[in-house]
C-alpha cells in the first residue's frame, strides 16, 4: 500500500484536522511513511492567517511538486485554509498539484487521494454555511488529545481571514463531544484540549444541548461551562484545557468552574491583540483594555496560579507609538506567562486590508522585538517564582535534547525537564519540586 506523510501549518485546529485525515487514510489501508522524503503521498495542511504563513506553504508545495518530475506517481495535495481561500488558483500556481480540499473537508481526503492515484485531480471546497460534523477519528496511542467542539467564527475582527476560510460558527452537539471524549478516555487518554476559534461561544449560535440531555449537576446554564462540567465528569479524564478564549466569555459561571472544578487546568490562552482602546476599536475586538484586564482579574481571583498566554498584533493600521506603549503596559499589567507576537499582515478581503498598511515593516519588526524582549524578562521572572514549589506534571516521555531526562507539562502548560523515576510511563502523573527555571522551561533536578 502507498505511504503518506502530512505536513501541518497553522493552529491546533489544523493539527486536529491533520490527525483526522491521517486516521481516515490509515483506515483506508494506507500506511504512515517513516519520513516525508520517502512518502508516496504528501499532504500539506495550510494556514492563511498571515501572508508569511501562506508564502511558506507555497514554497513547500513548490518543492514537493518539483519532486514529481522524478517521481511522477507521487501524490501532492493541499488541504485547509489556503485551499479554501485560493481554490482553483492553487492549480494555476502549482500545475503538478493533485488536489486541493478546503476546511471542514477531512472526510474528502481519502477519495481525493484515490482519485489522484488514478491520475485525476480534485478540487473540493466547503460551502461554509454547511453544518458538517467536526473531525472525529483519532490515531490511537496518545494520552493527550485535541477535540474540536466549535467550527468557524462569527466574530469578524477587521484583520482576520478566519471567518472567510472557516465559515459560520457551528457548535457540535454536546452528546457527540462527550461520546468522543468517553471513547478517548477508554483508549487511555488522560488530558483533552477542547478546540474552537472562539470557544466560549460554544452553543450560543447553534444549539449544543437539547431537552433530552441530563441537567447540569452544578446548575450551569451557559452551554460552555455546562459542557466543561460534563467532560470533567468522565472517568479517566484528569485534565481539561480549551482554546481560544475571549474576555466576553469569562462569565461568572466560567469563573466559578475554574474555582470549583479541579480538572480544569489553570491555564488560558486569551488573545488580547492590543492594549490601546483606539486600536481595539478599529480591530472590532468587542472589548476595551479595561474590560480585558477586568476579565483577567476575575480569573485570577478564582485561580491565583493561573497561567495566562496571549496573542498580540503589532503595526496594525494607524498604530501610533502611544498605542504601542499601551500594549506594553497592558502586557505587564496582565502578567502574561507567554505571548505570541505577530506583525500585522493585510489579508485579502478583510476590512482592514482596505486601510493603508501605514506602519513600515522595519517599525513593525522593532515593536515585535521590544515586546519579545519584555516577554522574555517577564517569563523568566514568573518562572523563577515557581522555583521551590511543587507542581503536578503529566509525563510525556524522553526529552528531545537529552534522552536521559524526560519532559512533561504542568497544569499551566509549562514544560518541566526532570530525571524519570524507574518504571515511569508516558501519561503518568507525578509531583515535582521545581529546582531551576529558564524563560521557557522549568527543571526538577
Ligand atoms: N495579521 C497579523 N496577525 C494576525 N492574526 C490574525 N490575523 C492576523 C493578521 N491579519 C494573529 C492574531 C491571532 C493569531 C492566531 O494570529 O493575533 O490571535
Ligand atoms: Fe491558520 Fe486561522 Fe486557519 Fe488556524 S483557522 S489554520 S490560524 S487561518
Amino acid at each position: 500500500m502507498p505511504t503518506f506523510s502530512i505536513h501541518t501549518y497553522g493552529c491546533q485546529m489544523n493539527v486536529r484536522e491533520s490527525e483526522a485525515a491521517a486516521k481516515a487514510l490509515l483506515d483506508a489501508g494506507f500506511a504512515q511513511a517513516p519520513d516525508e522524503e520517502t512518502a508516496d503521498i504528501v499532504l500539506v495542511n495550510t494556514c492563511s492567517v498571515r501572508g508569511k504563513a501562506e508564502d511558506k506553504a507555497l514554497g513547500k508545495l513548490g518543492l514537493l511538486c518539483a519532486t514529481k518530475r522524478e517521481r511522477p506517481g507521487r501524490v501532492v495535495g493541499v488541504m485547509g485554509c489556503m485551499a479554501q481561500r485560493m481554490g482553483g488558483e492553487l492549480f494555476k500556481r502549482l500545475p503538478r498539484l493533485d488536489f486541493a480540499i478546503g476546511t471542514r473537508c477531512a472526510e474528502r481526503v481519502v477519495p481525493a487521494v484515490e482519485a489522484a492515484l488514478h491520475g485525476d485531480t480534485t478540487l473540493a471546497l466547503r460551502d461554509l454555511h454547511d453544518r458538517p460534523d467536526a473531525p472525529n477519528g483519532h490515531v490511537a496511542g496518545g494520552f493527550s488529545a485535541f477535540v474540536t467542539i466549535l467550527l468557524g467564527c462569527n466574530r469578524r475582527c477587521t484583520y482576520c481571514i478566519v471567518p472567510d476560510v472557516r465559515g459560520d460558527e457551528w457548535s457540535r452537539p454536546a452528546r457527540d463531544v462527550l461520546a468522543e471524549v468517553r471513547a478517548l478516555a477508554a483508549q487511555g487518554v488522560r488530558e483533552v484540549t477542547l478546540l474552537g476559534q472562539s470557544i466560549m461561544n460554544y452553543g450560543l449560535r447553534t444549539p449544543a444541548f437539547d431537552a433530552d440531555d441530563p441537567p447540569s449537576p452544578g446548575g450551569y446554564t451557559r452551554p460552555f461551562p455546562r459542557l466543561l462540567e460534563a467532560v470533567a465528569a468522565i472517568p479517566g479524564i484528569e485534565r481539561i484545557r480549551f482554546t481560544s478564549g475571549h474576555p466576553s466569555g469569562v462569565t461568572e459561571e466560567l469563573v466559578r468552574l475554574f474555582r470549583e472544578e479541579p480538572k480544569i487546568c489553570h491555564h488560558l490562552h486569551l488573545p488580547v491583540q492590543s492594549g490601546s482602546d483606539a486600536v481595539l476599536g478599529r480591530m472590532r475586538r468587542g472589548y476595551t483594555r479595561e474590560a480585558y484586564l477586568a476579565a483577567v482579574a476575575r480569573l485570577r481571583a478564582a485561580a491565583p496560579d493561573l497561567a495566562l498566554t496571549t496573542d498580540v498584533i503589532v503595526g496594525f493600521p494607524g498604530e501610533t507609538e502611544a498605542d504601542f506603549q499601551s500594549t506594553r503596559t497592558l502586557m505587564e499589567e496582565a502578567r502574561f506567562d507567554n505571548a505570541f507576537i505577530f506583525k500585522y499582515s493585510p489579508r485579502p478581503g478583510t476590512v482592514s486590508a482596505t486601510w493603508e498598511d501605514d506602519v513600515p515593516d522595519a517599525e513593525k519588526a522593532r515593536r515585535n522585538q521590544v515586546l519579545l524582549g519584555d516577554q522574555d524578562v517577564r517569563g523568566a521572572r514568573i518562572n523563577q517564582a515557581l522555583v521551590g514549589t511543587t507542581l503536578r506534571v503529566l509525563a510525556e516521555g524522553p526529552s528531545l535534547r537529552n534522552p536521559a531526562k524526560w519532559s512533561g507539562r504542568t497544569p499551566g502548560n509549562k514544560i518541566v525537564v526532570f530525571t524519570p523515576p524507574k518504571g515511569l510511563r508516558p501519561g503518568d502523573f507525578l509531583d515535582l519540586v521545581i529546582t531551576r527555571a529558564a524563560p521557557q522551561t522549568l527543571y526538577a533536578d
